[in-house]
């Protein structure tokens, strides 16, 4: 069955990025082992420009109809000024909830070669290699009732409403149990059950399911121990699972772990397993057109979607290892150079990933 692939450059450095995962892409389907066809499309600014609405009709038809989406990135001063619904940003908050993608994957992988890079000791950090699962499309940032409002004592309050429902948490939890099914069998989910009550759910829930996976190991945690750990010990954790928020907030603490923003793909999926991959970082506007970003972690994000929505794990794999080879043979982007390694540019790095998998 061929996979039908939808290709979103995006702007700012997006279009060089992609260029280079599209290569990689390319290459397996040269060798006879992807059979897929891609179709490009416009979102964000560079969809503003052309069609005047940044998640523009023609690319909803195609988002839709698609297996699975590759995304660049979005964004740049050009489009500051503009109103909020027309800005590039709405664009992707448009995908996202069009294709009801609720299960944010953020892995945060430390590549040995590139200890040096952590804000940790190498001991601490090296071989790091964690998938926080984030939920969302649910909990606090979109709860109702919220707003700002009055008292009677005329003091102003704002307030926002934390909920979740059982089957919000019951379709989190899957994508987190079958992602451990697919790494070490370890699950670690996050909450704060000894404060909130929608946590206590959370936790409840996530021990109903543990029972359909005998296999994993699930262990729970508060969140600020979480916070603690991931910077005391982070190599004890493998798959972790939260909510909207303490997944945003851990998510960004442990990329941050791995020190290179370059190297960082994430997913989000929905529940037919269609999903939306993306490096971790923006459109960099300061370096784009120049043949200098890192394309890694949108190739990286390419594997990530041969992995979970086209089932193509090995494929990913071998995407993973031939960036490993990479780094080992001393090729770097300006982002993770170091003395004693050789600087190349975005489409070197491109082809010595084609090259490295051809092996
Ligand atoms: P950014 O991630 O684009 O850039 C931050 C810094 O990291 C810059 O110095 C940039 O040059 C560098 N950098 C980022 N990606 C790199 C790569 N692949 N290789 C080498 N260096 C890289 O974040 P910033 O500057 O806050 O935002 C720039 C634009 O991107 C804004 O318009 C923002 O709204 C948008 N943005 C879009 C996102 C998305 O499409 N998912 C996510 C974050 C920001
Ligand atoms: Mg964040």
């Amino acid at each position: 069955m061929s996979h039908n692939i939808l290709i979103l450059p995006g702007d700012g450095i997006g279009p060089e990025i992609i260029g280079e995962a599209v290569k990689v892409l390319n290459a397996l389907k040269a060798e006879g082992s992807l059979d897929m066809e891609l179709q490009f499309a416009k979102l964000g600014g560079s969809a503003y420009d052309a069609e005047g609405s940044p998640y523009p009709e023609s690319t909803q038809k195609l988002a839709k109809a698609s297996d699975a989406i590759l995304l660049g990135a979005v964004g740049g001063p050009q489009y500051d000024n503009l109103d909020r619904p027309l800005r590039p940003e709405r664009g992707l908050l448009g995908i996202r909830s069009h294709l009801e993608l609720f299960g944010n994957l953020r892995p945060a992988v430390l590549y040995k070669e590139l200890a040096n890079a952590s804000s940790l000791k190498p001991e601490i950090v090296s071989g790091l290699d964690i998938m926080i699962v984030r939920e969302l499309t649910g909990g606090i940032y979109f709860g109702q009732p919220r707003g700002i409002e009055t008292n009677e004592d005329g003091e102003r309050f704002g307030y926002n409403t934390l909920v979740y429902k059982e089957s919000e948490i019951e379709r989190i939890g899957r994508v987190a149990f079958d992602i451990a099914m697919k790494r070490d069998k370890r699950l670690c989910s996050v909450d704060k059950a000894n404060v909130l009550e929608a946590s206590e759910l959370w936790r409840e829930v996530m021990e109903r399911i543990a029972k359909e996976y005998p296999e994993v190991e699930l262990s729970h945690m508060y969140v600020d121990n979480a916070a603690m750990q991931l910077v005391m010990k982070p190599k004890q954790f493998d798959v972790m699972v939260t909510t909207n928020m303490f997944g945003d907030i851990l998510s960004d603490q442990a990329s941050m772990l791995t020190g290179s923003i370059g190297m960082l793909p994430s997913a989000s999926l929905n529940a037919s397993k269609q999903g939306l991959y993306e490096p971790s970082h923006g459109s960099a506007p300061d370096i784009a057109g120049q043949n200098i970003a890192n394309p890694l972690a949108t190739i990286l994000s390419a594997a990530m979607m041969l992995r979970y929505s086209l089932d193509q794990g090995e494929l990913a794999d071998r995407i993973e290892a031939a960036v490993q080879t990479v780094l080992a043979n001393g090729l770097r982007t300006a982002d993770i150079y170091e003395e004693g390694t050789t600087k190349v540019g975005t489409a070197e790095m491109g082809d010595a990933v084609i090259a490295a998998l051809a092996k």
